[in-house]
């Protein structure tokens, strides 16, 4: 049973490429509350850390980074797929946020756990103001597990690979099948082995395998749950 009517903070996890961005978006959008995708302040700092031709591995540097990073996060700009803009200094990133490259290294920076705790408090207040779909990987069990319902979604990887490449030729790009599902496959391993905040389902979420299911029929498994 849900604590409010209809939920008041929502937290949907689950691994790479669920569908988490679409169905969070849809479900915001019909209840009129602010999305946040937390997995964007990740990508963030690891892009930055890239164009500063930083040394990953470097802990320290790659957390004194996350604690001072100016990012902004902003409603969208324009109707090109984006569920907000990406500003950073006084440039708009947004799709830069996808890229190949930092696709391949966000989960060793989301890793370390000073990254972890300079992002997760920021989103944290953000959370407890309300009216909030937050989307991640440890919402539901780290950030706020006060959420008064949590969505786990799940999917193949096969599934989640393959709705990556439709996403990516759609865009008008080239795409490898094989290789998305070897980098899935890896993201995967990383975030739900590492020591802090690994990726799981909370002991109170509800667990929805999209694998035979389209965006719709989550969606609508999802309302029915806010009712
Ligand atoms: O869109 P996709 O599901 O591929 O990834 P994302 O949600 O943008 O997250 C990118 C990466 O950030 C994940 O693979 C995790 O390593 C990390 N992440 C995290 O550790 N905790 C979160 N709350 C969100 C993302």
């Amino acid at each position: 049973m849900t604590k409010t009517t209809p939920p008041s903070i929502i937290a949907l996890d689950g691994p790479a490429a669920s569908g988490k961005s679409t169905l969070g978006n849809s479900i915001a959008n019909s209840l009129g509350y602010l999305f946040f995708d937390t997995g964007i302040m990740y990508r963030a700092i690891t892009w930055i850390a890239l164009q500063h031709d930083m040394d990953l591995r470097d802990e320290a540097a790659v957390t004194s980074l996350a604690q001072n990073a100016q990012i902004d996060i902003r409603p969208p700009s324009k109707s090109d797929g984006r569920s907000c803009d990406v500003i950073i200094g006084d440039k708009d990133v947004t799709w830069d946020m996808r890229d190949g490259e930092v696709d391949a290294n966000v989960s060793v920076v989301s890793a370390y756990a000073g990254v972890r705790k300079a992002l997760s408090e920021h989103q944290r207040r953000i959370g407890m103001r309300g009216k909030v779909v937050m989307v991640g990987r440890d919402i539901g069990t780290v950030v706020l597990p006060e959420a008064d319902l949590k969505i786990y979604l799940d999917a193949s990887a096969e599934e989640r690979a393959r709705r990556r490449y439709d996403e990516i030729i759609a865009r008008g790009e080239q795409s490898d099948y094989d290789e998305i599902l070897r980098k899935v496959i890896e993201r995967d391993r990383i975030d739900s082995t590492r020591a802090v905040a690994p990726l799981r389902p909370a002991e109170d979420a509800v667990i929805i395998d999209s694998d035979k299911l389209n965006a719709d029929q989550v969606f609508a498994q999802v309302m029915e749950l806010c009712k």
